[in-house]
Protein backbone atom coordinates (compact mmCIF):
# COMPACT_ATOMS: atom_id res chain seq x y z
CA UNK A 1 0.00 0.00 0.00
CA UNK A 2 1.62 3.26 -1.28
CA UNK A 3 0.16 5.31 1.62
CA UNK A 4 0.58 3.17 4.61
CA UNK A 5 -0.81 5.14 7.49
CA UNK A 6 -0.06 8.27 5.86
CA UNK A 7 -2.72 11.02 7.33
CA UNK A 8 -4.30 13.26 4.79
CA UNK A 9 -6.59 16.08 6.31
CA UNK A 10 -9.14 15.95 4.09
CA UNK A 11 -11.02 19.57 3.28
CA UNK A 12 -14.02 19.41 1.34
CA UNK A 13 -15.27 23.00 0.17
CA UNK A 14 -19.05 23.60 -1.69
CA UNK A 15 -18.82 22.19 -5.19
CA UNK A 16 -20.67 19.33 -7.37
CA UNK A 17 -17.62 18.25 -7.37
CA UNK A 18 -17.83 17.42 -3.81
CA UNK A 19 -19.49 13.92 -4.80
CA UNK A 20 -16.45 13.09 -6.12
CA UNK A 21 -14.91 13.38 -2.43
CA UNK A 22 -16.03 10.57 -1.75
CA UNK A 23 -14.37 8.29 -4.06
CA UNK A 24 -11.78 10.14 -3.69
CA UNK A 25 -11.41 8.94 0.19
CA UNK A 26 -12.22 5.52 -1.04
CA UNK A 27 -9.10 5.76 -3.32
CA UNK A 28 -7.24 7.19 -0.68
CA UNK A 29 -7.97 4.51 2.47
CA UNK A 30 -7.48 1.28 -0.44
CA UNK A 31 -3.82 3.00 -0.42
CA UNK A 32 -3.62 2.41 3.37
CA UNK A 33 -4.05 6.23 3.96
CA UNK A 34 -5.89 7.40 7.07
CA UNK A 35 -8.05 10.38 6.10
CA UNK A 36 -9.73 12.91 8.47
CA UNK A 37 -12.44 15.02 6.70
CA UNK A 38 -13.29 18.59 7.33
CA UNK A 39 -16.24 20.03 5.48
CA UNK A 40 -17.13 23.85 4.91
CA UNK A 41 -20.84 24.32 5.14
CA UNK A 42 -21.89 24.54 1.37
CA UNK A 43 -20.41 20.81 0.68
CA UNK A 44 -22.58 19.97 3.21
CA UNK A 45 -25.20 20.97 1.19
CA UNK A 46 -23.59 18.49 -1.54
CA UNK A 47 -23.08 15.77 0.27
CA UNK A 48 -23.73 14.91 3.97
CA UNK A 49 -21.45 14.45 6.59
CA UNK A 50 -22.80 11.03 7.48
CA UNK A 51 -21.57 9.64 3.93
CA UNK A 52 -18.41 11.30 3.95
CA UNK A 53 -18.15 10.05 7.78
CA UNK A 54 -18.88 6.77 7.00
CA UNK A 55 -16.61 6.14 3.94
CA UNK A 56 -13.49 8.11 6.13
CA UNK A 57 -14.96 5.65 8.92
CA UNK A 58 -14.63 8.38 11.97
CA UNK A 59 -15.13 11.74 12.84
CA UNK A 60 -16.45 14.84 10.40
CA UNK A 61 -15.07 17.94 11.14
CA UNK A 62 -17.46 20.53 10.28
CA UNK A 63 -17.75 23.71 12.91
CA UNK A 64 -14.91 25.88 13.92
CA UNK A 65 -16.74 26.88 17.38
CA UNK A 66 -18.01 23.29 18.29
CA UNK A 67 -17.36 22.15 22.24
CA UNK A 68 -17.27 19.02 20.45
CA UNK A 69 -14.86 19.37 17.93
CA UNK A 70 -12.55 21.43 19.91
CA UNK A 71 -12.47 19.10 22.33
CA UNK A 72 -11.77 16.40 20.80
CA UNK A 73 -8.50 17.95 18.58
CA UNK A 74 -9.08 21.41 18.63
CA UNK A 75 -9.01 23.35 15.28
CA UNK A 76 -5.13 23.71 15.57
CA UNK A 77 -4.09 20.07 16.04
CA UNK A 78 -6.37 18.99 13.32
CA UNK A 79 -4.44 21.59 11.26
CA UNK A 80 -0.82 19.80 11.85
CA UNK A 81 -1.52 16.11 13.12
CA UNK A 82 -1.00 14.92 9.60
CA UNK A 83 0.69 14.62 6.93
CA UNK A 84 -0.92 16.69 4.02
CA UNK A 85 -3.47 18.49 3.64
CA UNK A 86 -5.73 17.63 0.56
CA UNK A 87 -8.88 20.41 -0.50
CA UNK A 88 -10.74 18.40 -2.96
CA UNK A 89 -12.86 20.52 -4.47
CA UNK A 90 -11.09 23.68 -4.04
CA UNK A 91 -13.99 26.55 -4.67
CA UNK A 92 -12.49 29.89 -5.98
CA UNK A 93 -13.89 30.72 -2.87
CA UNK A 94 -12.03 28.96 -0.52
CA UNK A 95 -8.84 29.65 -2.90
CA UNK A 96 -9.49 33.61 -2.74
CA UNK A 97 -9.77 32.90 1.44
CA UNK A 98 -6.30 30.82 1.12
CA UNK A 99 -4.61 33.72 -0.85
CA UNK A 100 -5.58 36.34 1.38
CA UNK A 101 -5.11 34.84 5.19
CA UNK A 102 -8.80 34.95 6.21
CA UNK A 103 -10.02 32.09 8.53
CA UNK A 104 -13.61 32.56 9.27
CA UNK A 105 -14.75 29.21 9.26
CA UNK A 106 -13.22 25.95 9.71
CA UNK A 107 -11.58 25.43 6.87
CA UNK A 108 -10.29 27.94 6.07
CA UNK A 109 -8.49 28.59 9.55
CA UNK A 110 -7.05 25.08 9.71
CA UNK A 111 -5.51 26.40 5.97
CA UNK A 112 -4.32 29.34 7.75
CA UNK A 113 -2.96 27.36 10.67
CA UNK A 114 -1.41 24.75 9.04
CA UNK A 115 1.73 23.80 8.46
CA UNK A 116 2.43 20.73 6.12
CA UNK A 117 2.12 20.71 2.56
CA UNK A 118 -0.86 21.70 1.29
CA UNK A 119 -2.23 20.28 -2.23
CA UNK A 120 -5.67 21.98 -4.00
CA UNK A 121 -7.78 20.04 -6.43
CA UNK A 122 -9.60 23.23 -7.91
CA UNK A 123 -13.11 22.68 -9.45
CA UNK A 124 -15.27 25.53 -10.55
CA UNK A 125 -17.13 27.62 -13.57
CA UNK A 126 -14.97 27.63 -16.11
CA UNK A 127 -15.34 31.38 -16.18
CA UNK A 128 -14.77 31.54 -12.52
CA UNK A 129 -11.14 29.64 -13.10
CA UNK A 130 -10.29 32.17 -15.89
CA UNK A 131 -11.43 35.60 -13.92
CA UNK A 132 -8.60 37.60 -13.09
CA UNK A 133 -9.15 37.03 -9.64
CA UNK A 134 -9.10 33.74 -9.35
CA UNK A 135 -5.76 33.49 -11.38
CA UNK A 136 -4.03 36.34 -9.05
CA UNK A 137 -5.21 33.86 -6.33
CA UNK A 138 -3.90 31.08 -7.83
CA UNK A 139 -0.29 32.66 -8.45
CA UNK A 140 -0.44 33.65 -4.58
CA UNK A 141 -0.79 30.12 -3.71
CA UNK A 142 1.62 28.86 -5.90
CA UNK A 143 4.02 31.25 -4.83
CA UNK A 144 3.62 30.65 -1.20
CA UNK A 145 4.52 27.10 -1.96
CA UNK A 146 1.03 25.35 -2.05
CA UNK A 147 0.55 22.25 -4.98
CA UNK A 148 -2.38 22.42 -7.49
CA UNK A 149 -3.64 19.27 -9.25
CA UNK A 150 -5.89 20.14 -12.39
CA UNK A 151 -8.03 21.67 -12.97
CA UNK A 152 -9.29 19.22 -16.31
CA UNK A 153 -11.02 20.60 -19.05
CA UNK A 154 -14.58 19.40 -19.44
CA UNK A 155 -18.27 19.73 -19.63
CA UNK A 156 -19.37 21.50 -16.48
CA UNK A 157 -21.96 19.31 -14.51
CA UNK A 158 -24.62 21.73 -13.75
CA UNK A 159 -24.72 24.07 -16.77
CA UNK A 160 -22.85 22.20 -19.59
CA UNK A 161 -20.43 25.01 -19.98
CA UNK A 162 -17.01 23.38 -21.71
CA UNK A 163 -13.72 24.88 -20.67
CA UNK A 164 -11.13 24.32 -17.81
CA UNK A 165 -12.44 24.16 -14.37
CA UNK A 166 -13.26 20.19 -13.75
CA UNK A 167 -11.86 18.66 -11.08
CA UNK A 168 -8.97 15.88 -11.15
CA UNK A 169 -10.28 12.87 -11.14
CA UNK A 170 -9.81 10.84 -7.57
CA UNK A 171 -6.74 8.41 -9.23
CA UNK A 172 -5.12 11.52 -10.31
CA UNK A 173 -5.51 13.25 -7.09
CA UNK A 174 -3.77 9.95 -5.27
CA UNK A 175 -0.94 10.21 -7.38
CA UNK A 176 -0.25 13.75 -7.17
CA UNK A 177 -0.61 13.14 -3.28
CA UNK A 178 1.65 10.14 -3.50
CA UNK A 179 3.86 11.85 -5.94
CA UNK A 180 4.17 14.85 -3.31
CA UNK A 181 4.91 13.02 -0.62
CA UNK A 182 7.81 10.57 -2.37
CA UNK A 183 9.41 13.89 -3.05
CA UNK A 184 13.38 13.27 -2.48
CA UNK A 185 14.95 15.95 -0.01
CA UNK A 186 18.64 14.97 -0.87
CA UNK A 187 19.24 18.27 0.69
CA UNK A 188 17.88 17.72 4.16
CA UNK A 189 19.96 18.87 6.88
CA UNK A 190 22.10 21.31 4.48
CA UNK A 191 22.02 24.94 5.20
CA UNK A 192 22.49 27.03 2.18
CA UNK A 193 22.55 30.92 1.39
CA UNK A 194 21.79 32.78 -1.74
CA UNK A 195 21.95 36.31 -2.58
CA UNK A 196 19.46 37.62 -4.97
CA UNK A 197 18.55 41.18 -6.37
CA UNK A 198 20.42 44.23 -7.26
CA UNK A 199 21.62 46.57 -4.26
CA UNK A 200 21.08 50.52 -3.67
CA UNK A 201 24.23 52.41 -3.10
CA UNK A 202 22.76 55.33 -1.31
CA UNK A 203 23.83 59.00 -3.39
CA UNK A 204 21.66 60.94 -1.18
CA UNK A 205 18.69 60.06 0.95
CA UNK A 206 16.55 60.16 -1.82
CA UNK A 207 18.48 58.88 -5.11
CA UNK A 208 21.00 55.65 -5.22
CA UNK A 209 23.03 53.90 -8.18
CA UNK A 210 20.78 50.59 -9.34
CA UNK A 211 20.57 48.05 -12.15
CA UNK A 212 18.33 45.99 -13.34
CA UNK A 213 17.96 43.02 -12.03
CA UNK A 214 14.65 41.51 -10.70
CA UNK A 215 15.69 39.05 -8.29
CA UNK A 216 13.67 36.22 -10.31
CA UNK A 217 16.31 33.89 -10.69
CA UNK A 218 17.85 34.31 -6.94
CA UNK A 219 14.54 33.53 -5.31
CA UNK A 220 13.82 30.98 -8.16
CA UNK A 221 17.42 28.42 -6.82
CA UNK A 222 16.28 29.81 -3.11
CA UNK A 223 12.81 28.45 -3.25
CA UNK A 224 13.90 25.22 -5.45
CA UNK A 225 16.98 24.37 -2.14
CA UNK A 226 14.11 24.63 0.14
CA UNK A 227 12.13 22.19 -1.83
CA UNK A 228 15.38 20.22 -1.79
CA UNK A 229 15.13 20.19 1.97
CA UNK A 230 17.48 22.81 2.44
CA UNK A 231 17.26 25.17 5.54
CA UNK A 232 17.51 28.38 3.13
CA UNK A 233 18.81 32.00 4.04
CA UNK A 234 18.12 34.51 1.36
CA UNK A 235 19.76 37.54 1.10
CA UNK A 236 17.51 40.12 -1.16
CA UNK A 237 18.05 43.09 -2.05
CA UNK A 238 15.51 45.36 -2.98
CA UNK A 239 12.94 43.91 -5.04
CA UNK A 240 9.59 44.19 -6.24
CA UNK A 241 8.41 40.17 -6.00
CA UNK A 242 7.48 38.23 -2.98
CA UNK A 243 9.45 36.54 -0.45
CA UNK A 244 9.84 32.75 -1.63
CA UNK A 245 8.26 30.01 0.44
CA UNK A 246 10.09 27.87 2.67
CA UNK A 247 13.11 30.54 2.97
CA UNK A 248 14.33 32.53 5.71
CA UNK A 249 14.37 35.50 3.62
CA UNK A 250 17.02 38.45 4.91
CA UNK A 251 16.08 42.45 3.26
CA UNK A 252 18.87 44.58 2.55
CA UNK A 253 19.74 48.25 0.39
CA UNK A 254 23.72 48.40 -0.12
CA UNK A 255 26.15 45.69 -0.60
CA UNK A 256 28.14 46.28 2.38
CA UNK A 257 24.95 45.19 4.17
CA UNK A 258 24.61 41.86 1.98
CA UNK A 259 27.81 41.01 2.89
CA UNK A 260 27.32 41.35 6.38
CA UNK A 261 24.03 39.09 6.54
CA UNK A 262 25.67 36.58 4.42
CA UNK A 263 28.65 36.73 6.97
CA UNK A 264 26.57 35.98 9.42
CA UNK A 265 25.07 33.27 7.97
CA UNK A 266 27.63 31.16 7.75
CA UNK A 267 28.65 28.23 8.68
CA UNK A 268 26.32 27.17 5.40
CA UNK A 269 27.08 23.77 3.51
CA UNK A 270 25.93 25.89 -0.04
CA UNK A 271 26.32 29.34 -1.11
CA UNK A 272 24.65 30.52 -4.32
CA UNK A 273 25.89 34.45 -5.04
CA UNK A 274 22.93 35.55 -7.92
CA UNK A 275 22.38 39.07 -6.39
CA UNK A 276 23.60 41.80 -9.59
CA UNK A 277 25.83 43.85 -6.42
CA UNK A 278 26.61 46.89 -7.42
CA UNK A 279 30.45 47.03 -8.35
CA UNK A 280 30.83 50.74 -6.83
CA UNK A 281 29.80 52.68 -4.30
CA UNK A 282 29.39 56.34 -3.75
CA UNK A 283 32.29 57.33 -1.53
CA UNK A 284 30.62 59.75 0.98
CA UNK A 285 26.90 59.97 -0.12
CA UNK A 286 25.38 63.28 1.59
CA UNK A 287 23.09 62.94 4.30
CA UNK A 288 20.93 65.50 3.00
CA UNK A 289 18.99 65.62 -0.46
CA UNK A 290 22.05 67.36 -2.80
CA UNK A 291 20.40 70.79 -3.98
CA UNK A 292 21.13 71.99 -7.58
CA UNK A 293 23.02 74.92 -7.48
CA UNK A 294 22.09 77.75 -9.87
CA UNK A 295 24.99 78.30 -12.55
CA UNK A 296 27.04 75.45 -10.72
CA UNK A 297 28.49 72.39 -12.50
CA UNK A 298 26.30 68.73 -11.34
CA UNK A 299 28.34 67.61 -8.15
CA UNK A 300 31.05 64.96 -8.95
CA UNK A 301 30.29 61.16 -7.57
CA UNK A 302 33.37 59.69 -6.04
CA UNK A 303 33.03 56.11 -6.10
CA UNK A 304 34.89 52.89 -4.35
CA UNK A 305 34.74 49.81 -5.01
CA UNK A 306 32.65 47.01 -3.03
CA UNK A 307 33.15 44.53 -1.40
CA UNK A 308 32.97 41.20 -3.90
CA UNK A 309 30.55 39.24 -1.58
CA UNK A 310 31.47 35.67 -3.80
CA UNK A 311 35.45 36.35 -3.69
CA UNK A 312 35.01 36.96 0.40
CA UNK A 313 32.83 33.43 0.54
CA UNK A 314 34.90 31.94 -2.04
CA UNK A 315 38.13 32.16 0.35
CA UNK A 316 36.50 32.16 3.45
CA UNK A 317 38.21 30.61 6.97
CA UNK A 318 34.27 29.15 6.73
CA UNK A 319 33.81 28.69 3.04
CA UNK A 320 31.25 26.48 2.36
CA UNK A 321 31.77 22.52 0.71
CA UNK A 322 30.22 24.03 -2.11
CA UNK A 323 30.30 27.98 -3.54
CA UNK A 324 28.33 28.75 -6.93
CA UNK A 325 28.69 31.97 -8.47
CA UNK A 326 26.55 33.74 -11.30
CA UNK A 327 28.41 35.55 -14.28
CA UNK A 328 26.33 38.08 -16.17
CA UNK A 329 28.41 39.35 -19.09
CA UNK A 330 27.73 40.67 -22.25
CA UNK A 331 30.79 38.95 -24.64
CA UNK A 332 32.92 36.33 -24.55
CA UNK A 333 30.63 34.57 -22.45
CA UNK A 334 32.88 31.48 -21.47
CA UNK A 335 36.50 32.83 -21.30
CA UNK A 336 34.97 35.23 -18.71
CA UNK A 337 33.39 33.15 -16.56
CA UNK A 338 36.06 30.86 -16.46
CA UNK A 339 38.25 33.72 -15.41
CA UNK A 340 35.37 34.45 -12.40
CA UNK A 341 35.77 30.91 -11.52
CA UNK A 342 39.22 31.25 -10.56
CA UNK A 343 39.50 34.87 -9.34
CA UNK A 344 36.42 33.95 -7.20
CA UNK A 345 37.28 31.18 -5.63
CA UNK A 346 34.12 29.43 -6.84
CA UNK A 347 33.33 25.45 -7.89
CA UNK A 348 31.15 26.94 -10.50
CA UNK A 349 29.81 29.83 -12.48
CA UNK A 350 26.85 29.78 -14.11
CA UNK A 351 27.03 32.44 -17.16
CA UNK A 352 24.69 34.04 -18.96
CA UNK A 353 24.51 36.21 -21.76
CA UNK A 354 22.43 39.91 -20.28
CA UNK A 355 23.11 41.48 -23.63
CA UNK A 356 19.84 43.95 -24.31
CA UNK A 357 18.97 41.75 -27.06
CA UNK A 358 18.21 38.19 -24.50
CA UNK A 359 16.19 40.32 -22.33
CA UNK A 360 17.14 38.06 -19.21
CA UNK A 361 17.56 40.81 -17.51
CA UNK A 362 14.54 41.60 -15.93
CA UNK A 363 12.49 38.81 -17.93
CA UNK A 364 11.37 35.38 -17.39
CA UNK A 365 13.72 33.43 -19.10
CA UNK A 366 17.63 32.19 -18.71
CA UNK A 367 19.65 30.19 -21.02
CA UNK A 368 23.10 29.52 -19.24
CA UNK A 369 26.58 27.59 -19.07
CA UNK A 370 27.71 26.07 -16.33
CA UNK A 371 32.00 26.59 -16.05
CA UNK A 372 33.44 24.27 -13.41
CA UNK A 373 36.67 23.20 -13.48
CA UNK A 374 36.06 19.87 -14.79
CA UNK A 375 34.18 21.14 -18.07
CA UNK A 376 31.52 23.60 -19.50
CA UNK A 377 27.70 22.30 -19.87
CA UNK A 378 25.51 24.19 -22.04
CA UNK A 379 22.00 24.12 -20.87
CA UNK A 380 18.92 24.69 -23.43
CA UNK A 381 16.95 28.09 -23.06
CA UNK A 382 14.60 27.63 -19.96
CA UNK A 383 12.33 29.30 -17.64
CA UNK A 384 14.17 31.27 -14.40
CA UNK A 385 11.97 28.69 -12.87
CA UNK A 386 13.41 25.53 -14.66
CA UNK A 387 16.98 26.78 -14.57
CA UNK A 388 16.34 26.63 -10.47
CA UNK A 389 14.77 23.28 -10.35
CA UNK A 390 17.97 21.89 -12.31
CA UNK A 391 20.70 23.89 -10.41
CA UNK A 392 18.91 23.13 -7.41
CA UNK A 393 19.23 19.03 -8.29
CA UNK A 394 22.93 19.37 -9.43
CA UNK A 395 24.02 20.66 -6.39
CA UNK A 396 22.30 18.06 -4.47
CA UNK A 397 24.46 15.77 -6.77
CA UNK A 398 27.73 17.52 -6.01
CA UNK A 399 27.33 17.76 -2.17
CA UNK A 400 25.97 14.15 -1.77
CA UNK A 401 23.55 12.27 0.39
CA UNK A 402 23.00 13.14 4.48
CA UNK A 403 25.64 14.82 5.69
CA UNK A 404 28.03 12.99 7.52
N1 LIG B 1 29.41 39.38 -6.93
C1 LIG B 1 29.48 39.60 -5.57
N2 LIG B 1 29.88 40.78 -5.09
C2 LIG B 1 30.23 41.78 -5.91
C3 LIG B 1 30.18 41.59 -7.31
C4 LIG B 1 29.76 40.38 -7.79
O1 LIG B 1 29.15 38.67 -4.81
N3 LIG B 1 30.61 42.94 -5.41
C5 LIG B 1 29.04 38.06 -7.43
C6 LIG B 1 27.72 38.01 -8.14
O2 LIG B 1 26.67 37.70 -7.24
C7 LIG B 1 27.96 36.89 -9.13
C8 LIG B 1 29.42 36.99 -9.44
O3 LIG B 1 29.99 37.69 -8.37
O4 LIG B 1 27.74 35.63 -8.54
C9 LIG B 1 29.79 37.66 -10.72
O5 LIG B 1 29.14 38.86 -10.85
P1 LIG B 1 29.39 39.78 -12.13
O6 LIG B 1 28.66 41.07 -11.94
O7 LIG B 1 29.17 39.02 -13.38
O8 LIG B 1 30.95 39.98 -12.04
P2 LIG B 1 31.84 41.09 -11.46
O9 LIG B 1 32.57 40.57 -10.28
O10 LIG B 1 31.10 42.35 -11.28
O11 LIG B 1 32.93 41.22 -12.62
P3 LIG B 1 32.91 42.11 -13.95
O12 LIG B 1 32.50 43.47 -13.53
O13 LIG B 1 34.33 42.03 -14.38
O14 LIG B 1 32.00 41.45 -14.91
Amino acid sequence: MTLDGTRILLIIAGGIAAYKSLDLIRRLRERGAVVRPVMTRAAQEFVTPLAVGALSSGHVYTELFSREDEQDVGHIRLARDCDLVLVAPATADLMAKMAHGMADDLASTVLLASDRPILIAPAMNPKMWAAAATQRNLAVLKNDGVDVVGPLEGEMAESGERGLGRMAEPLDIVAAVENLLSRPKPLAGRKAVVTSGPTHEPIDPVRYIANRSSGKQGHAIAAALARLGADVTLVSGPVSIPDPAGVNTQHVERAEEMRDAVIASLPADIAVMVAAVADWRVVSSSGQKIKKQPGEAPPPLQLAENPDILKTIGHHAQRPQLVVGFAAETQNVEENGRAKLERKGADLIVANDVSPETGIMGGDRNSVRLISKTGVEAWPDLSKDEVAERLALWIATQIGGAKP
